[in-house]
């Protein structure tokens, strides 16, 4: 299990990574027709190549760009400077210097230690901007060089979102623009992998050959700004390291336990070791939490210097050919991710999925689902062709192999796919996502898996209210977690939005149209439809905001269900006004809390008054 302490077991993982041809392909011109696609390994391969290149620095505020900028390029030139806050509104600037070695000259400069603290210093590329001892020194900063971003990393406000939407042409259009609006922006994913150099650095001082990739949503495409960070640390030894010629060999030290998962294993063991490290030697790392006994034994902690949540494990390395997966199927066609934003978007507007761990469903595999979906034969051919048929088309440099054996396997190099496997069909956003709710409203859960191997329905082999195969281990569930009542749910809220959006199209524009009637929280719809019409006439007093029938469930009272489910639905339904008045009782319970209570008057005043 544990690949990072089983020297050379990881050997094609690393190779992925390192080899020649890689670094050749980074000089490819792209803007050759034929070569539309990038390879995910490429593009990995630039974004650590860019964190090598950069340093983060806090400052006093946004305005000490030109002090800042000034200082650095006496020491080497600037590429460019983003400037964000963190959630306690520090301010910091990323700067990318021109070349790996402007840093390493830039590093040579700084000072470690404050001598009045009692801290043993390290280096790291997260440093701070002292204040100079004289301001008898003056910068000049180029005309032509500003800031790249201002508070790059500030999460969209819901209200502008939402006003941005509703001004939108066609429900396709707001699909795109919540996409646009929300995806993890260039600054967002250079932050991640500058966490990711970060640790592997300090991780480097205790384990020679460390090497920490981001994965999941941080590096697949489908991450949201905010979104969580997924590291592994990987065991790539390198050429040299592992030499057949080189007779000397280093000594080293075997951990007790073996490398079974779990608490008490060699790799739990590691972690624990990590931990401690995270909580005592890497600036940043915060609120460090060992989730040592799961399948996958994690560290979960906050990046405060980078306002990231991090989550780092040692085991799985397959996750990152996961995300290689999930990154190429985005690729393939432009309505992917944007479907896939608007589907998780619902999913989270109707309680759904949920940040925490749970018995529900999350977003990877909802993205499974939208794959799975856009798999489907249609008239004029497929959107995606299914992993099969990817791996159908691997070639002898496509191997990849990851630990216990998980056959990572299939066609890296998009552009070698025939053109009409892919892309086949001119539907609009708004009409495949129409029929997505469709296609789910009728799907078999009972007797049928999601598979994207496949690309069509395959037979459940156990009775687990959803079954969704793991598209790299698929004897594996990866919905295993999901209650019967929350697949009820599922079920219920894909009729009800396929209901929601058919019964759209036959009539007038509302002030919740298109797809914000169905991304609004169930417990703000209310609130929001009387406040964005801003007419005097529908002011109402707050009590009045928060009347329980706001909180009716939509779900409750539409009639359009099938007569064959009425049982299990009422059944449902006597579910969901229980958690309805749960939710309701939270409402009044939060509203008490001031800060709400400001929100809404914030509303009122920019809105009506
Ligand atoms: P968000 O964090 O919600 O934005 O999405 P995410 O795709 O990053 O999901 P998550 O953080 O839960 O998981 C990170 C990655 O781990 C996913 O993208 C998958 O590659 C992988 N992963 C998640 N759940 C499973 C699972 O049940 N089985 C396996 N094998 N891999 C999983
Ligand atoms: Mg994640």
């Amino acid at each position: 299990m544990s690949v990072f302490f089983q020297t050379g077991k990881f050997c094609i993982f690393r190779k992925s990574f390192n080899n020649p041809f890689c670094n050749l392909l980074l000089l490819r011109n792209y803007s050759d027709p034929s070569k539309k696609f990038i390879k995910f390994n490429d593009v990995v391969e630039q974004r650590r190549a860019e964190a090598r290149r950069s340093l983060v620095v806090q400052v006093n505020s946004e305005s000490s760009f030109s002090e800042l900028y000034g200082y650095c390029s006496k020491y080497a030139p600037i590429k460019d400077v983003y400037h964000y806050r963190n959630t306690e509104k520090e301010h910091f600037m990323l700067i990318e210097f021109e070349t790996e070695e402007n840093v390493k000259e830039v590093l040579q400069v700084c000072s470690s230690h404050q001598k009045d603290l009692d801290v043993m210093p390290i280096q790291s590329p997260f440093l701070w901007f002292k204040a100079a001892a004289n301001n008898k020194e003056t910068y000049k900063v180029p005309s032509s060089k500003s800031l790249a971003t201002k508070d790059g990393i500030t999460v969209i406000d819901d209200d502008i979102l939402f006003e941005e939407l509703l001004n939108c042409e066609t429900m396709s259009n707001q699909m795109q623009l919540l996409y646009e609006r929300t995806k993890l922006n260039d600054l967002g994913i250079r932050l991640r992998f500058m966490v990711a150099r970060q640790f592997e650095v300090i991780f480097k001082s205790l384990y020679a050959n460390a090497v920490v990739h981001p994965f999941g949503s941080s590096v697949n495409g489908f991450g949201k700004m905010g979104c969580d960070l997924d590291l592994v640390l990987t065991n790539d030894l390198t050429e040299e390291m592992s030499g057949a010629g080189r007779r000397l060999v280093f000594q080293e030290k075997r951990v007790e336990g073996g490398a079974r998962a779990g608490g008490g294993g060699a790799s739990a063991r590691q972690l624990e070791l990590l931990g401690a490290l995270l909580e005592l030697r890497v600036p940043g790392a915060a609120a460090v939490r060992r989730v040592l006994a799961a399948r996958v034994p994690i560290l979960k902690c906050a990046h405060v210097l980078a306002a990231a949540s991090v989550d780092l494990c040692c085991t799985n390395t397959s996750g990152v050919y996961m995300s290689e997966l999930l990154w190429m199927f985005g690729s393939l066609d432009p309505r992917v991710r944007p479907l896939t934003f608007a589907v998780r978007r619902w999913a989270t507007a109707v309680g759904l999925t949920n940040p925490h761990p749970g018995r529900w469903i999350t977003n990877f595999p909802l993205t499974l689902m939208v794959l799975f979906f856009l798999q489907q034969k249609r008239k004029t051919g497929f959107i995606l062709p299914s992993v099969r048929f990817l791996v159908s088309k691997a070639g002898k440099q496509d191997i990849r192999i990851a630990e216990e054996n998980i056959n990572c396997t299939f066609l890296r190099d998009l552009n070698k796919l025939p053109q009409e496997t892919y892309g086949q069909c001119e539907e609009d956003l708004e009409t495949l996502l129409l029929q997505f709710f469709e296609f789910y409203a009728q799907f078999d859960f009972q007797e049928k898996a999601i598979s994207i191997n496949e690309g069509v329905p395959v037979r459940k082999p156990n009775a687990l209210p959803l079954y969704i195969v793991n598209p790299l281990e698929q004897a594996l569930n990866v919905s295993r977690n999901v209650s019967y009542e929350e697949c009820e749910r599922l079920k219920l809220e894909v009729r009800n939005a396929a209901w929601q959006l058919e019964a759209e199209l036959e009539g007038k524009k509302e002030e919740d149209w298109g797809l914000l009637g169905l991304i609004e929280r169930k417990g703000s719809r209310g609130l929001k439809k009387l406040l964005r019409v801003g007419n005097s006439h529908r002011l109402v007093s707050v009590k009045d905001l928060f009347k329980d029938d706001d909180f009716t469930s939509d779900t409750n009272t539409k009639s359009h269900q099938t007569k064959s489910d009425t049982e299990i639905e009422k059944s449902v339904k006597e579910m969901k006004q229980s958690m309805d008045n749960v939710e309701k009782k939270e409402q009044r319970m939060k509203f008490k809390n001031s800060q709400i209570a400001s929100e809404v008057f914030r509303i009122r005043r920019n809105k009506i008054v």
